[in-house]
């Protein structure tokens, strides 16, 4: 709020529940903004931050307490129970939110609001303002201006704070569990599917209830679709599987890929284009520090895949000039890093005045490189043994004052991937 100019109020809805099918529901996620401000994790709920407001300054709107609903859906915090359990100055039910928050926006210059996450709520917002403008001969003092809310909210979300460390530390070690599990679990013959069994498994044992994000599950020629979420091939002995998934713990993400050998080895050419992911990701992971950019673990990553494709011969001509024309593109497709945190692409601007981001202690990023050369790779000279493989090494990575602390520890020397899946193949 006192990020807020004077006479400003921010009004941040929670997310509405979702159906998938008649009556059923899909799990209630609550919206990571609202999350933020309130830990209140309720559907049918609006947050207002109204500065000096005489009765109170932070006010919740959510569901009032019904023995029936609270038979099904269990209890419900309810507004008189609001204050005490949630800190907020004051509860009001959502029912009356009509009746109540345009006089918490009349006279209020600028409205601080994310348009467009919730357009039936921003149509409600905007029947409220007009009524309000309708009375203006009266007296009455409409609002002027609507203002992205984020310019406030995601810079304070884009720097962890401890607490916030302290989760995500847990939903990357979580998940680097559930990979190693994988690692260990795999076998030709079986699905994708079963794999993935495995990775939520780990996470739902550990006190992660979901999935940050739909786990991809890749095995052979699939890996080289990035968003593959089918998983339903059959793992194929020599094939590499990639899988990228993190689980949700206490509302921070994880998100991490390892991509190993369906039997435990690596064939040589397979070996040969891992190393080079692998230290792309490192030398990614080494320039993460406060005062690098944003820009600099890609860089650094595409800089080292480059240069390891040309080695093999996979790519033809000089480094600096692949570099300036963008002729790896067709094997190295996305970029290397995107912010981490309550959602998995999280908020926070990624220039500013438009450069690239300088890094800051407690920002959390991840670094993922990743090679892949489809089955119809355009490059005329590629033998066969190039094809259908897709690679990705992912790790999520938190800046310090010092330099940086990975928080996602699952393996990734070939040696320790081979051991680990020797020993699971002997279990
Ligand atoms: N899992 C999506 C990503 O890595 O960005
Ligand atoms: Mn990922
Ligand atoms: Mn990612």
């Amino acid at each position: 709020m006192s990020l807020m100019v004077p006479g400003s109020v921010a009004v941040i809805p929670g997310a509405i529940q979702r159906y998938r099918n008649r009556d059923t529901e899909h799990l209630f996620r609550q919206d990571s903004d609202f999350y933020y401000l309130t830990g209140f994790s309720e559907p049918d709920a609006v947050l207002v931050l109204a500065p000096e407001r005489s009765h109170g300054e932070v006010i919740l709107f959510c569901r009032e307490r019904n023995a029936r609903a609270e038979l099904y859906n269990g209890e419900r915090v309810g507004p008189e129970r609001a204050a005490e359990k949630l800190g907020v100055d004051d509860g009001f039910p959502i029912n009356d939110i009509e009746e109540i928050l345009p006089g918490m926006l009349e006279g209020r210059e600028r409205i601080y609001i994310t348009l467009g996450a919730y357009p039936d709520f921003d149509k409600r917002l905007m029947q409220w303002v007009s009524a309000i403008r309708a009375r203006e001969a009266g007296g009455a003092i409409p609002p002027g201006e609507f203002h992205a809310l984020k310019h406030l909210l995601h810079e304070q979300r884009l720097v962890k704070s401890a607490l916030e460390l302290k989760a995500m530390r847990e939903a990357a070690r979580i998940t680097s569990m559930a990979h190693e599990r994988a690692m260990r679990c795999a076998r030709p013959g079986m699905t994708e599917t079963q794999l993935e069994a495995e990775l939520v498994h780990e996470f739902m044992t550990n006190g992660a209830h979901t999935p940050a994000y739909p786990s991809i599950v890749g095995s052979g020629a699939n890996a080289c679709v990035l968003h593959y979420v089918d998983n339903a091939s059959v793992l194929k002995k020599n094939d590499l599987v990639l899988i990228d998934a993190g689980c949700e713990y206490q509302h921070y993400a994880a998100d991490v890929t390892r991509t190993f050998p369906v039997s435990g080895r690596f064939s040589k050419s397979q070996q040969a284009l891992y190393e080079i992911v692998l230290e792309a990701n490192r030398a990614g992971i080494d320039s993460c520090r406060p005062g690098a950019t944003f820009s600099d673990p890609h860089v650094a990553a595409v800089s080292v895949m480059v240069q390891g494709l040309l080695d093999l011969k996979l790519l033809q001509g000089e480094l600096t000039e692949i570099l300036e024309t963008d002729a790896y593109r067709e094997f190295c497709p996305h970029n290397s890093s995107h912010w981490l945190g309550s959602d998995v692409h999280d908020v926070g601007d990624y220039r500013v005045d438009g450069a690239w981001r300088e890094l800051e202690p407690g920002m959390v990023l991840t670094v993922e490189p990743g090679i892949y050369i489809r089955d119809d790779a355009s490059t005329g000279a590629l033998a066969p043994r190039w094809r259908g493989i897709g690679i990705r090494v992912e790790d999520d990575v938190a800046i310090t004052s010092e330099g940086h602390e990975v928080l996602s520890h699952a393996a990734k020397d070939v040696s320790d991937i081979q051991q680990l899946m020797a020993e699971g193949a002997s279990l």
